[in-house]
């Protein structure tokens, strides 16, 4: 008996997300954002293939940052401004663990070899870093980065799908972690699984989207300064110390 309530972790899949969609880039950090998510691209294009399950292993554990380091700054900002995060904190949470269960989920489709485990190490190193201070410095940005990337894996998860049609690979039994977490059918095969992460990466995009409006919306509001009340919050609140 744990000394803790462990409730099973479960999700409803968004059956009415929109698969195929993109946001231009309006601003210079848009377009910023959206061309260091294209160089990453390159590269895991370059580096995977169409070995899409060791791809989706890897890019897995680097996709459950973003959620864990938003949620932690976005709660460290409602302390200290004393205001209420209309539901942010729980939302970015609920995105950083939804992902690790995609890594949890594709683990038991492929097993990364010596060298994927080193660059899944030397990734969250950097990476982790990397987010922590662009969510800081400038969370709109950092909002639209994750926005791009979830679009990039909406296009992967289908390029997937595609190859599991094409027969080119074997639509595998769905692990049973993936049949108990989406609430599938004890019959589903892979096919089912990717369906289903790819509509939770919609979701993520569509929400990482929307924060980004919100932002903007806040600063014309005038609440925020726009950009990086991240960092412009933490200075103000220790000049007022
Ligand atoms: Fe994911
Ligand atoms: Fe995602």
């Amino acid at each position: 008996m744990k000394p803790f309530d462990a409730k099973p972790l479960i999700r409803q899949t968004n059956p009415d997300v929109l698969i195929e969609t993109h946001v231009a880039p309006q601003s210079r950090s848009d377009r910023v954002a959206f061309a260091f998510v294209k160089l990453l691209r390159f590269f895991a294009d370059r580096f995977f293939n169409k070995r899409y399950g060791h791809r989706a292993v890897v890019l897995e554990t680097v996709a459950a940052v973003p959620g864990m380091v938003g949620g932690l700054w976005q709660h460290l900002n409602a302390l200290r401004s004393m205001r209420d995060d209309e539901g942010w904190i729980r939302t970015l949470l609920d995105e950083a663990e939804n992902e690790r269960m995609h890594l949890m989920t594709f683990i038991e489709i492929a097993k990364p070899n010596a060298f994927e485990r080193f660059l899944v190490i030397a990734a969250q190193l950097i990476f982790y870093n990397f987010y922590f201070f662009l969510y800081l410095l400038a969370p709109r940005t950092a909002h639209r980065v994750v926005a791009y990337f979830e679009e990039e894996a909406v296009f992967s998860y289908t390029q997937y799908l595609a190859e599991v049609d094409a027969g080119r690979l074997e639509n595998v039994p769905a692990p049973q972690i993936a049949i108990d977490y989406w609430q599938l059918p004890q019959d589903a095969r892979l096919r089912d699984v990717i369906i289903a992460v790819r509509a939770d990466e919609a979701e993520h995009r569509d929400v990482n989207h929307y924060f980004v409006n919100e932002i903007d919306r806040r600063a014309d509001a005038g609440r925020e300064p726009k950009g990086k009340q991240g960092l412009d919050d933490v200075k103000g609140d220790l000049e007022r110390v």
